[in-house]
């Protein structure tokens, strides 16, 4: 995605996509929404009742127009006066993925105000996305994405409506970076070069002249500095672990919100191997990594005047004989000592180790911090308990927990509060260290919880997101959702940036 523009201009474009909703309780069931654009919408509708359209969300048809090359029908479901803005940002992209070989698109969808316009060009431009960088002789047949937009709107001459559409554009290209390293297979993704894509990217967004910051602690740097949550999960690799630090300090900054991603470049299990069926997906186990890190470029891209300390605790977790056996005991930065029982359980290790340093930097900085949030591909359980789209947070504070799904609902990522139950806490007690790294089986996305905000000082509001579901779809592809890294948590970090200010 590489360009969007809004027009209010009747012209005649090549490809127009228009929405199409279902009216319940009249005899002509389809709706046309065509927002700002006038239709002559009989002629459509009898030839789109002989194709057999239904409206439904996800549904996308294509005809060819009597103006327009090619007119397109996207799904809106139910009629509405108001539609949501996430029905709208997942019409507009699944019409993107359905016109994918076309590049340039335009839209005409309802935008009545500012937030429908931003989530109609938010979703086009997030629908337009392939991985096909590691293809050889399959390349050619690949379908080239939709590579500039142009939405049709009685709002193209207000500045905000300017601001959001340049928003659309940076949301869409860094969660491109995310869903990007996700994909990237562990072959190519290692700790070593998730960092060096990290700093060329930092260089792109600007570098010091846009207040971003690199530093970077290898293998012998956390040992020596006492990292043995992240130095435990790497040592059983040829690829040695790494802890990435993106710090964003605009000028004045009063606040600061931190940020602390998982980044397991793999996830094998360790010496607890995962079993061979689906552990492929395991390549996904830094989405945390790299949703924090992709983030932080976006709110600086957007000069977003609020100071951000990114960590990304990255490490692969293999098997070999220098593999953490469980009864290992290793101590987290900052001195509290695991119990290994169960080396599958990495995440949590290196996100203790992150979570203790990024507090002891953050308390340092002029700016006041407004909370600590960190993002996990962290246990099978969450997607047990909440399914594949919808995520889960937990807190040690209501109230820092309420902007962030505030944020989350804004942004259209689907986020549910997950309570953390003292009476589970005594399941992490071990026999010979401060505490095991596993608990309790039933509940355990909740017991990882609990393990982590032991690394947490009270006072300081904390969300834990686990995205082990939303961040990696293996089904179908859907609205702007395509197959593989989805990109989940990006928008709600930079939007929960924009409602802390
Ligand atoms: N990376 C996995 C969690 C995961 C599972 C992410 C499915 C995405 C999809 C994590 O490191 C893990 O292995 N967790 C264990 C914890 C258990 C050993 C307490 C799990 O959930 O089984
Ligand atoms: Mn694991
Ligand atoms: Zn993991």
């Amino acid at each position: 995605m590489s360009k969007i523009t809004l027009s209010d201009a009747v012209l005649a474009p090549e490809i127009l996509v228009v929405g199409l909703a279902i009216k319940e309780g009249t005899s002509k069931k389809l709706v046309i929404e065509s927002g700002h654009l006038r239709l002559d919408t009989k002629t459509l509708l009898g030839a789109l009742e002989d194709v057999g359209a239904t409206g439904k969300t996800d549904e996308v048809i294509k005809l060819p127009g009597a103006s327009t090359r090619l007119i397109v029908f996207t799904g809106l479901g139910k009629a509405k006066t108001h539609y949501p803005h996430e029905t709208l940002r997942r019409a507009s992209g699944a019409a993107t993925r359905a016109l994918a070989g076309n590049p340039s698109v335009s839209y005409s969808l309802p935008t009545p105000d500012l937030a429908s316009l931003g989530a109609v060009a938010e979703g086009a431009a997030l629908g337009a996305y392939s991985f096909d960088e590691f293809r050889g002789s399959t390349k050619a047949d690949r379908k080239i994405p939709v590579a500039s937009i142009t939405i049709h709107t009685a709002l193209a001459n207000n500045k905000e409506a300017k601001a959001l559409a340049k928003r659309a554009l940076v949301i869409a290209q860094y969660t491109t970076l995310v869903r990007d390293l996700i994909n990237m297979p562990p072959s190519h993704l290692t700790p070593a070069s998730f960092v060096d894509i990290i700093k060329k990217a930092v260089t792109v967004a600007g570098g010091v002249s846009s207040h971003l910051k690199i530093s970077v602690l290898d293998e012998k740097q956390l040992k020596a500095q006492g990292f043995g949550g992240i130095t435990a999960v790497g040592q059983g690799s040829a690829n040695p672990p790494r802890l990435l630090h993106v710090s964003y300090t605009p000028a004045k900054a009063k606040k600061k919100l931190v940020f602390v991603g998982k980044g397991i470049t793999f996830d094998s299990g360790g010496l607890a191997l995962k079993p061979a069926v689906g552990m492929e997906a395991m390549k996904s186990d830094m989405s945390g990594a790299a949703a924090v890190s992709a983030a932080t470029l976006a709110i600086a891209t957007l000069k977003l005047p609020i100071a951000i300390d990114a960590w990304a605790p990255l490490a692969e977790n293999m098997v070999s004989d220098s593999a953490t056996r469980p009864s290992d005991i290793i101590t987290i930065y900052g001195g509290k000592t695991v119990e290994v029982l169960n080396p599958d359980a990495e995440g949590r290790l290196v996100l203790a180790d992150a979570l203790v340093k990024a507090a002891e930097v953050a308390g340092k900085g002029s700016a006041s911090v407004v909370g600590i949030v960190d993002v996990a591909t962290l246990t099978g359980a969450q997607v047990v308990a909440l399914g594949t789209r919808t995520s889960a947070v937990m807190t040690n504070n209501e109230e820092f927990q309420s902007a962030f799904l505030a944020a989350a609902a804004n942004s259209g990522e689907a986020f549910w509060p997950m309570p953390l139950p003292v009476e589970l806490r005594a399941s992490l007690d071990s026999p010979v260290a401060d505490m095991a790294n596993i608990g309790d089986r039933m509940g355990g996305m909740l017991v990882a919880g609990l393990f982590l905000k032991e690394f947490v000082s009270e006072d300081l509001p904390w969300v834990h997101l686990d995205i082990a579901g939303p961040a990696y779809n293996e089904g179908d592809a859907h609205g702007y959702t395509p197959v593989g890294g989805t990109g989940i948590a990006l928008r709600s970090l930079v939007t929960l940036a924009q409602s802390s200010l």
